[in-house]
């Protein structure tokens, strides 16, 4: 598979966790291509086969111009000039592609996240292959990953390399 992961970071952890997915994609002998948001492509490559979307959570979704310069106000080194939202608005859909969106966020799996956001609103543009993938947890206390979830994020991108590219969307029934 050609293997297409778009990345927003503000803080770092996202990015780890992207790198190490696509770390257990290369593994598996899969090409990947990581971009941050700011600079993914528009218009998706024909080669590519699975498309990952990654978003640190802000307020239970994705960011937001706002919540992106709160996360500066709190330290983080860099704001992306956009984030996967707005990414989101401008790709040229590709209804068929398989998609699954991941995330990091600090608080437990039972509350909403950026990845479901992400699935959600890349579904409503014509995404139809999206689902939802992996929360990984970031400390609240030292604001950095908690442990085992480089490791766990190595082995899901291991395990998305089994994902069926040809099994995205159910075909519609026969025209009778
Ligand atoms: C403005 C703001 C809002 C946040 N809201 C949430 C939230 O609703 N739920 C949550 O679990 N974490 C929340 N967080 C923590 C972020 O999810 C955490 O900073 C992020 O996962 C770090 O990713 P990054 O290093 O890639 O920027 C928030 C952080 C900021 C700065």
């Amino acid at each position: 598979m050609g293997v297409l992961i778009v990345c927003e970071s503000s803080f770092g952890n996202t990015r780890h966790i992207a790198e190490a997915i696509g770390a257990g994609l290369t593994k598996r002998g899969h090409h990947v291509a990581l971009y941050p948001v700011e600079s993914a492509p528009r218009e998706i490559p024909d080669d590519v086969t699975l498309l990952l979307v990654g978003s640190p959570t802000h307020n239970m979704a994705m960011t937001t111009a706002a919540t992106r310069a709160k996360a500066v106000a709190e330290g983080a080194p860099a704001s992306p000039a956009i984030g996967i939202h707005e990414w989101i608005d401008m790709v040229t859909p590709r209804r068929a592609l398989l998609v699954r969106t991941f995330d990091t966020r600090t608080t437990g799996a039972f509350l909403p996240s950026a990845a479901r956001d992400a699935a959600r609103a890349l579904k409503s543009n014509g995404f139809h292959g999206a689902k939802t993938g992996e929360s990984f947890q970031v400390d609240p206390r030292t604001t950095g990953l908690a442990d085992g979830e480089l490791q766990r994020a190595h082995e899901w991108g291991m395990a998305l390399a089994d994902l069926d590219p040809g099994a995205t969307v159910t075909a519609p029934p026969p025209a009778v």
